[in-house]
């Protein structure tokens, strides 16, 4: 079997929604200090839908392919939602990736939770600070890379 699934080398050659938003109502950014890659999500919401979502990344194909399959799945949808997207469910609509890809897709999930954040935090909307709670990416890279 490839290593990477055909939906990964598409969402990676020709990546969705690259960019970013002028007067974006909410932006994210995450990192990985160990491989350096590095998350930007931007999102346009108007009466708590999801209008438009554009991200930059600058990391590996699959951080790639997860940002571009990530925006696909919220676009249009409600901000609740959004704030439900899961890397599994990132991972699953990729058809899969290497398992020690996995934590590539936990940046795309992380860059829009941060945006959401941001966006609550912009328009004063009361939230959980539970639900943004941060993986540790030292931990998560230490155990996929056995670093
Ligand atoms: Fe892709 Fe770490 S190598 S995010």
């Amino acid at each position: 079997m490839a290593l990477y699934s055909d939906k990964v080398m598409d969402h990676f050659m020709n990546p969705r929604n690259v960019g970013y938003i002028e007067n974006a109502d909410g932006i994210g950014e995450i990192g990985n200090a160990k491989c350096g890659d590095i998350m930007k999500i931007y999102l346009k919401i108007e009466n708590d839908v999801i209008v438009d979502a554009k991200f930059e990344t600058f990391g590996c194909g699959s951080a790639i392919a997860s940002s571009s399959m990530a925006t696909e799945m919220i676009i249009g949808k409600p901000v609740s939602e959004a704030l439900e997207l899961t890397n599994k469910a990132v991972v699953e609509a990729l058809d899969g990736l290497p398992a020690h890809k996995v934590h590539c897709s936990v940046l795309a999930e992380e860059a829009i939770k941060n945006a959401l954040k941001d966006y609550f935090d912009r328009n004063g909307i009361p939230y959980d600070p539970e639900q943004f709670k941060e993986t540790d990416h030292d931990e998560l890279h230490a155990q996929v890379h056995g670093e």
